[in-house]
């Protein structure tokens, strides 16, 4: 029986990383992200097969959509990657910058909880499942000038440990991953030195031995691992140091 597997953000970096890798194993996959053209570039690539659903996740109605679709075909889905996500940079002062800031928690976050949403009650009825998020190293802290992409990150990861414990006497597992710099769109457009950035292919290999093995948390790269520790353990007046200096994420059209 081959593994089928949800992936959101499925067209580009880290989650069409991660859908080449399932291909490999000759998953049947559900891709989903807005961009439908850069959705069947992909079908086209893999060799395995790949159901494409063009779907805005801050839309509830359209996740669960797709959702009945992919499940009317293939049943229950054994993995669901909740992988889409979104940065900028965000001033609070600024007005427009407000906008962003809804948009990136929007996405970011309660993004991962309408595409888990309509999963949820199928896995329970199989007695099986497992939800994967795609947080960040970002969210371990907060960043000055990224505070809407830091706030997503964090609240994303206190939600999915808040999934894990209430799942787990159903047998569903809940995965965290949580990347530092890895190599995407997404980190090409800043224009500051990535400390350990990672091939997005070797990422994505890293991320699906940790799902397979139902690891609860993991920090990619290994050297991001040792960091992110360090950053949570840290006493508020060490972390105001050193964060104060740290390289701020460009404004961007979200
Ligand atoms: N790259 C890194 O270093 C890094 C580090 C930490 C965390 N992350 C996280 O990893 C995830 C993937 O990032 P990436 O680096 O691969 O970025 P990316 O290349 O920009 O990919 C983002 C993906 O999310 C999709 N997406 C964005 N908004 C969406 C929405 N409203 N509905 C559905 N899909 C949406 C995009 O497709 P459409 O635009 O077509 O919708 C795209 O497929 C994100 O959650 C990001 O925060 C990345």
């Amino acid at each position: 029986m081959p593994l089928k597997v949800i992936i959101t953000g499925a067209n580009s970096g880290i989650g069409k990383a991660l859908a080449i890798e399932y291909a490999k194993q000759g998953a049947v996959l559900g891709l989903m992200a807005r961009n439908q053209d850069a959705l069947k570039i992909i079908q086209d690539k893999l060799p395995c097969e790949a159901l494409i659903y063009s779907v805005d996740v801050t839309d509830l109605a359209q996740c669960r959509w797709a959702a009945e679709a992919f499940m009317a075909q293939h049943g229950t889905p054994d993995i669901v990657i909740a992988n889409a996500g979104i940065s900028s940079g965000t001033m609070t002062e600024n007005f427009s910058d407000l906008d962003i800031f809804k948009k990136i928690i929007a996405t970011n976050l309660v993004g991962a909880a309408h595409i888990f949403h309509p999963f949820i009650k199928p896995f329970k009825a199989r007695g099986f499942g497992q939800l994967v998020g795609v947080s960040s190293v970002a969210g371990i802290r907060g960043l000055p000038g990224a505070g809407a992409y830091s706030a997503s990150k964090s609240a994303l990861t206190n939600y999915l440990e808040s999934l894990r414990i209430e799942l787990a006497s159903d047998n569903i597992h809940v995965t965290t991953i949580a990347p530092g710099y890895i190599k995407s769109p997404m980190t090409d457009a800043n224009d500051f030195t990535m400390p350990f950035l990672m091939p997005v292919d070797r990422a994505a290999q890293v991320m699906v031995k940790a799902i397979k093995n139902k690891k609860k948390f993991l920090i990619v790269p290994w050297q991001m691992n040792l960091i992110g520790r360090i950053m949570h353990v840290l006493p508020i007046f060490a972390w105001d140091w050193l964060a104060k200096k740290a390289p701020r994420k460009k404004r961007l059209p979200v």
